[in-house]
């Protein structure tokens, strides 16, 4: 710690819409500025580097989720912020009691069940896209999927206008207060009564995930108030963040070359597709820690009691980890990439979002001989999202 230097300043603002639409220059300029940086336009430290990344991850003790998961410093006097994230945003031990009752929540019997849905409205679905040809696989797919099988099995209520606006209010919210945070803030205004309506114990449906939740809490297992927390996290991360991942494995399948005739010929291999799509194009672009004292990190000294970005998107592109990173390949080993994050936070819902675009992507596989692009694909710029708005897809059937 002695010989540990200043870290580094950026002069570059990583929200800014030019960067959100085309991240990986910037996060170029992060990882070679060193092991940690310091972005000036936020005064917050950063890293970008896959090492630095998962021991900012997996090192609560040091780097705490406790100061949300956000740009934001939630225990800062004034600080501007939703409530607070009863399983992300607390640390062991409390976390791990919480952790292990949502656990028992997706036991493998429930997949079981969530399997055989996906996989029938899965090919339902791709059905009915194939007498049209031309789709949005944006829209017509992977919001037309996961609005249908992840709201069947969360059991809750659904507006297509209200989940798309809460969605933009929860990805831009968590970054600075810049014009994509009020636009989204203005646009999610009108839901907010909804929103919280929905996370009732009257509008769940029975045998859902939310309200198993409620059972939970009936049963003394977890404390009053946090069942309606949990549906809250897993409407506001369980779609969107789904949604991003299938738009760009789907983008990177139609574009890049003699991969789908490659998942053809390897059918098997599905799953690979969602891991590299999401590993390249990684959907939670950023999220935070909070330092819990003076300490080291790579060399770098850091102060107590300041805010920590984890690029994760740059981590998975980090040419230190990851041979050829920028390059789509079906054949990589994905084990690692750092998407679903990891350590004591790792995506909980990592299994169901997997089992969603397996069963999408297979009910293709099964019909569909090309993917081809119909136009130019469209990135949305959201603060913490790598998310498309657009994607024209031609489908040729079999
Ligand atoms: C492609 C889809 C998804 C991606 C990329 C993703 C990504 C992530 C990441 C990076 C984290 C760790 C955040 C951190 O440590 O700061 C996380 C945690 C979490 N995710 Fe996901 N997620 C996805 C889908 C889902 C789904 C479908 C659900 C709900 C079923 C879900 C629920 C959660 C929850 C509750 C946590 C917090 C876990 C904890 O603190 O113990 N996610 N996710």
């Amino acid at each position: 710690m002695a010989d540990a230097i200043a870290p580094p300043s950026l002069d570059i603002d990583p929200y800014s819409t030019d960067v959100l639409l085309d991240p990986y220059p910037f996060h170029e300029t992060l990882r070679d500025a060193g092991p940690v940086a310091h972005v000036a336009a936020h005064d917050v430290y950063a890293v970008g580097r896959y090492d630095e990344a998962v021991a900012v991850f997996t090192d609560h003790r040091r780097f705490s989720t406790t100061g949300g998961i956000g740009l934001a410093d939630a225990r800062k006097p004034g600080a501007s912020f939703r409530p607070l994230n009863a399983l992300l945003e607390v640390d062991p031990p409390d976390h791990t009691a919480l952790r292990s009752v949502v656990n028992k929540v997706l036991s493998p019997a429930a997949v079981r069940q969530w399997r055989v849905d996906m996989q029938r409205d899965a090919e339902a679905l791709v059905d009915a896209l194939l007498d049209r040809r031309e789709v949005d696989a944006v829209t017509d797919m992977a919001e037309a999927y996961v609005f249908k099988v992840f709201v069947d099995a969360v059991g809750v209520r659904f507006d297509r206008d209200a989940i798309l606006a809460i969605g933009d209010m929860s990805f831009n919210q968590s970054g600075p207060q810049n014009a994509l945070y009020h636009r989204a803030m203005a646009r999610a205004q009108p839901y907010l009564a909804w929103f919280e309506e929905s996370q009732q114990r009257h509008n769940v449906a029975p045998g859902g995930i939310a309200e198993k939740f409620f059972l939970a809490e009936d049963a003394g297992e977890v404390q009053p108030g946090i069942a309606s927390n949990l549906v809250r996290t897993f409407v506001r991360g369980g779609m969107d963040s789904t949604i991003a991942g299938l738009g760009s494995t789907l983008l990177h399948l139609a574009s890049a070359h003699g991969q789908w005739d490659w998942l053809r010929a390897n059918p098997q291999k599905v799953r690979a597709a969602f891991e590299e799509g999401t590993r390249m194009e990684t959907p939670f672009q950023t999220t935070y820690r909070v330092t819990m004292c003076d300490t080291e990190l790579g060399g770098i000294a850091l102060e107590a009691d300041r805010k920590i970005a984890i690029f994760i998107g740059a981590a998975n592109r980090d040419p230190r980890r990851w041979p050829d990173p920028d390059r789509f390949d079906l054949r990589r080993q994905t084990v690692g990439h750092l998407a679903f994050g990891t350590g004591d936070h790792n995506c909980i819902g990592q299994m169901i979002a997997r089992l969603e675009a397996e069963c999408l992507l297979a009910a293709l596989l099964a019909r569909v001989r090309a993917i081809e692009p119909a136009g130019a694909p469209v990135w949305r710029p959201v603060n913490q999202m790598r998310t498309l708005d657009r994607l024209p897809l031609r489908l040729v059937p079999l």
